[in-house]
């Protein structure tokens, strides 16, 4: 990544940050803050998560389970994001607009080396990478290039995010399409069960299936390899909305037989907020419009891939460089260590909560279709009673859901100690 390692540089040499700190990737950036240890523990220190936790600026004593809606950043994606926009607020009177010059504004450059570097995390290439700001803007993109006619239809599931639906309702007003929300059970009992009402929803005008790898409110895990898989044989787009996924589990979009996924970094990944990613498969690349149009809107080159999709003008450039520093990050733990100490962990609850009277469990408790987010209420106890409590008796961070329920989305800066936090606060409500 040349212009990145001149950049990284340029910023050493103005004294914004220590060049063996940043010339070498995220665990060299942690070293930025001189209070935290600048070596990763190996694999199998019992205190592995403990120093991992030390790495975010969060106080020791707050505990944060909302990554379903952000993720908290850490040390070196923050310092990284910051020590880039010092650079070219301190420098930006010397850029000529001429000649080759590090990127210090995103929206125009083709990015290659970190839609590889994303690329890599979903099992796909520079090509068929789009960086864009949100899983929202992704859907949009996916849904308005598509060329559908009136009386096409579009299934998605009754659970959407209002990303992942706006786009499509937004197409069926103006312009016709059929859009078809099924219903899924709450909670759904079994994968198979939530293939078959796809199953038995295409027919011969469904064009599309636009649907989660996780839901937002529940956290169900969507079966989506069979699905897609049952859209294949019939020759149906596939859209996968990963906002939540990515970052949480294991992401192989060649494994899922997707057509198109879009995720927001800017959640599990816990890159600093307006980073999204667009995968759309090479073969189906030049079967999306561009929306918003630049000067590469009519690209089809198929060595620029689907760059014709990041045409939407000025952005930040210090956002792609903490997008490339929590790509780091993550990928220094390793998606499967994540899933495993995530689904662990909100395993704990699962399992505490069950033994509480009163407790209901709103989210599947099916090891295929639960995932690290669990919504559970307290029978006559609001939501947003329960948040609150969390909050000041123990400094627990959760989302309150409408009416009975929380929304507790477990990461690997969460604990077992914040686990059995939770489960102590549930308690003492459930018995009032
Ligand atoms: C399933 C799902 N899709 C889409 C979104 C929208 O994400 P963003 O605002 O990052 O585009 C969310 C946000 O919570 C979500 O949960």
């Amino acid at each position: 990544m040349m212009y990145r390692r001149s950049f990284l540089q340029r910023l050493s040499a103005l004294g914004l940050l220590p060049l063996t700190g940043v010339a070498t990737g995220a665990s060299d950036l942690s070293s930025v803050n001189v209070s935290e240890p600048r070596k990763w523990p190996s694999e199998d220190d019992p205190h592995y998560w403990r120093w991992i936790r030390k790495q975010f600026p969060m106080p020791a004593d707050e505990a944060y389970f909302n990554t379903g809606t952000l993720g908290a950043c850490p040390h070196p994606v923050l310092d990284a994001v910051v020590a880039s926009m010092k650079e070219l607020e301190t420098t930006i009177a010397r850029y000529d607009y001429r000649g080759e010059h590090p990127e210090y504004i995103a929206g125009y450059r083709m990015q290659v080396d970190l839609r590889k570097k994303a690329g890599g995390v979903l099992n796909a290439t520079a090509q068929e990478i789009a960086l864009v700001q949100n899983a929202t803007m992704g859907i949009n993109f996916v849904a308005n290039g598509l060329q559908l006619k009136p009386g096409d239809e579009v299934l998605l599931t009754d659970q959407e995010h209002p990303g992942g639906q706006g786009a499509w309702d937004l197409r069926a007003k103006r312009q016709g399409i059929v859009v078809r929300k099924l219903a899924i059970p709450l909670p759904p009992p079994d994968p198979e069960t939530m293939v078959k009402v796809f199953a038995e929803a295409i027919g011969p005008n469904t064009k599309v299936i636009a649907i989660p790898h996780i839901t937002s409110r529940f956290g169900i895990r969507m079966p989506v390899r069979e699905i897609c898989a049952l859209a294949r044989e019939r020759e149906v787009f596939t859209l996968i909305d990963g906002a939540q996924a990515l970052g949480q589990l294991r992401v192989d979009v060649k494994e899922i037989g997707c057509d198109a996924y879009a995720a927001s970094p800017h959640k599990w990944l816990l890159a600093p907020p307006g980073n999204g990613l667009l995968y759309v498969r090479a073969e189906r690349g030049a079967d999306i419009w561009a929306t918003l149009a630049s000067a590469h809107w009519d690209d089809y080159a198929p060595e620029n891939g689907i760059f014709r999709l990041m045409q939407f003008g000025t952005a930040n450039a210090a956002l792609l460089v903490g997008l490339d520093a929590a790509l780091d990050f993550h990928a220094r733990i390793g998606s499967e260590r994540i899933e495993r100490r995530v689904i662990g962990l909100a395993d704990a609850l699962r399992a505490g909560l069950q033994k509480i009277n009163g407790v209901k469990i709103f989210s599947p408790v099916h090891p295929a279709l639960a995932c690290a987010m669990v919504n559970y209420g307290i029978a006559g106890v609001k939501g947003a009673e329960l948040q609150d409590a969390l909050w000041q008796r123990k400094k627990i961070r959760v989302r309150e859901q409408a009416g009975q329920a929380v929304r507790q989305s477990v990461h690997f800066y969460n604990s077992p100690e914040e686990i059995d936090g939770t489960l102590e606060v549930v308690r003492a409500l459930a018995k009032k």
